[in-house]
Order: C-alpha cells, then sequence, then structure tokens
C-alpha cells in the first residue's frame, strides 16, 4: 500500500492507474477509522480496480466553537487497518498541502447546506463541498463511497456533482451498528457510560417509526411524533431536531407520505451530539 502525503504523488498514482484503464474509488475520511469506514472501503474494493482512502481532518468543516483540536486521530492504526483491508493507496496530506496561503474559492449548495445540520452547524457544509470536490480533482476517481449515516452530506455531495457536471459516480453505503444498534461513529468514544447505554434509544425510535410505516398511511408529524414520545422516555437523551423530509431534496412533507422520507435525529447524550438516520418508504394505499 503506498502512503503519499503530497498532492503531486497521489496525483502521479492516479494517473498510472488510468493510463491502465483501472477504475478508481475513492473513500474519503477524517481518520480514526472504524467498521463503518471499512464498510466504504469494502464496497469500493469489490467494485473498482483500485482503492484511494484518504485521511485528512479538514479544519474548514468546524465552527469556532467546535471539537476541531480534540477530534480523535491515530493514523498508524488507521494505516496498519487499510493495509489489512487490501487498498491501495492512502492520501494523507497536511494543512498546508490542501490549503495553500491565499486560498479563498468555496463550493456551496446554497439550499441544501444551509438547511437541517447546516442551521445547527453554519458553514458545515461548505467546508464538506469545499474539501471534496478538492479530492475529486485530485485523485480523479470513477465512484466515490459516502455513509448514507452523514445523510445530509451524501445529498449535499450528489447535488454538488449533479450541479457541476462532475464525473464520479456517488455511491450511499447503509448504516454500520453496533450490535445493540447504536450507529458507529468516532464520536461514540467520547460517550460516559451511562450515556452510551442511553444512545440505544436512537435506532429504537427509528425502528418504531419504520415499523408504523410498515403497516400504516401515515404523516410525517405523525411519525416525528412517534419518534419524539420513545426519545422521551431516556431521560439523558436531549432532543436538538427531529425531522421527516423528502428523501432526496430533503424539504419538508406535508400531509401522508407519499414518497420515500428520510428520518433525520439530532440528540445529545452529555457534551456529545449524535446524529442517526434511517429512509422510510411509504405504504401505499391499496386500490379496491
Ligand atoms: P468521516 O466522519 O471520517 O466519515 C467518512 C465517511 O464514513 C463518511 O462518508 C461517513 O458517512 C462514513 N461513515 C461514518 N460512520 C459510518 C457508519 N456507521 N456507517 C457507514 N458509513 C459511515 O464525513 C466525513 O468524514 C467528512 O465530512 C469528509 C466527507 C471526509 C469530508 O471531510
Amino acid at each position: 500500500m503506498q502512503v503519499c502525503e503530497t498532492k503531486l504523488d497521489i496525483f502521479a498514482l492516479q494517473t498510472g492507474y488510468r493510463k491502465n484503464g483501472l477504475k478508481i474509488g475513492l473513500v474519503p475520511t477524517m481518520g480514526f477509522l472504524h467498521d463503518g469506514h471499512m464498510e466504504l472501503v469494502r464496497q469500493a474494493r469489490a467494485a473498482c480496480d483500485r482503492v484511494i482512502v484518504t485521511i485528512f481532518v479538514n479544519p474548514t468543516q468546524f465552527g469556532v466553537n467546535e471539537d476541531l483540536s480534540s477530534y480523535p486521530r491515530d493514523l498508524e492504526r488507521d494505516i496498519a487497518m487499510l493495509n489489512a483491508e487490501g487498498v491501495d493507496a492512502v492520501f494523507t496530506p497536511s494543512l498546508q498541502e490542501m490549503y495553500v496561503p491565499g486560498s479563498e474559492t468555496i463550493i456551496e449548495a446554497t439550499r441544501l447546506s444551509r438547511i437541517l445540520i447546516g442551521r445547527l452547524r453554519p458553514g458545515h457544509f461548505r467546508g464538506v463541498t469545499t474539501i471534496v470536490a478538492k479530492l475529486f480533482n485530485i485523485c480523479q476517481p470513477d465512484r466515490a463511497y459516502f455513509g448514507e449515516k452523514d445523510y445530509q452530506q451524501l445529498q449535499v455531495i450528489k447535488r454538488m456533482v449533479r450541479d457541476l457536471d462532475i464525473p464520479v459516480e456517488i455511491c450511499g453505503v447503509p448504516t454500520v451498528r453496533e450490535t445493540d444498534g447504536l450507529a458507529m461513529s468516532s464520536r461514540n468514544a467520547m460517550l460516559g457510560s451511562k450515556e452510551r447505554q442511553a444512545a440505544v434509544i436512537l435506532s429504537q425510535a427509528l425502528i418504531a417509526a419504520e415499523e408504523f410505516c410498515l403497516t400504516n398511511r401515515v404523516s410525517a408529524q405523525k411519525l416525528s411524533q412517534i419518534i419524539r414520545d420513545k426519545i422521551e422516555t431516556e431521560p439523558l437523551a436531549d432532543i436538538r431536531s427531529i425531522d421527516i423530509r423528502d428523501a432526496v431534496t430533503l424539504a419538508p412533507i406535508r400531509g401522508t407520505l407519499n414518497a420515500p422520507a428520510a428520518a433525520l435525529l439530532a440528540v445529545g447524550f452529555g457534551d456529545v451530539l449524535l446524529i442517526d438516520q434511517k429512509t422510510l418508504h411509504a405504504k401505499l394505499s391499496v386500490q379496491q
């Protein structure tokens, strides 16, 4: 496995792959890898000839009061995990390598990036789209893999690629969970043991909503109430937002669900804000 620290090195490597007609799969990450990230790697490995993983804790997607300096890092362990999974190249640029002095150009999905989590974290998705566009230009992948766990991020990136005609196929990967249902996240390590136990309520609430959808025609408002009622049974859960949105545009849904919807949760446990999501399918009315 090649470890590249400079744009020049990874660019030369991918150019060589492309000259040989090899399909490149890209997995962008901020490191401190867990099995959720590794599932993206495995899917890239299965569908592409060469897999490039990037590890870069991107400062432009963190707000001024957010946890950039305390973001967990373990590059040595990450590299060992990727090597064991058969990754071809890892790109681990420094801050100076990615943002040359005087950088001022940004990419932003102007509506999608400002709703939902974009309201809680102003500027966050602008940082994500800008860094991901740069990584696409440097690595020139055929396919790029993103987790459904960060559902709004996945939709923002799909929109950017569509709007700017970037020739990359965006592949969404279902959320990988711990055995009790908690969505895997680097932030889970920051939970105290009581909060860690309490956090299982998120996936339980999403499953309750999914089960209700299977047997009932239901409004977005009703679904959000089912989720709220379930989460409120857990005293350590501090609900920040529960949204039932169109699965593609993330627009609010008025009345009964007719198309796939995404249930999006942001809930605090102690100092840690967790997100989770599930795609819900409307029960179709049966013609008599
Ligand atoms: P990071 O949080 O490291 O996540 C990297 C990728 O792993 C994202 O696409 C994320 O959705 C996916 N992922 C995380 N947990 C997952 C889980 N439990 N199941 C499936 N996939 C999971 O997201 C970022 O980094 C950054 O914003 C990035 C896109 C790299 C831009 O800086």
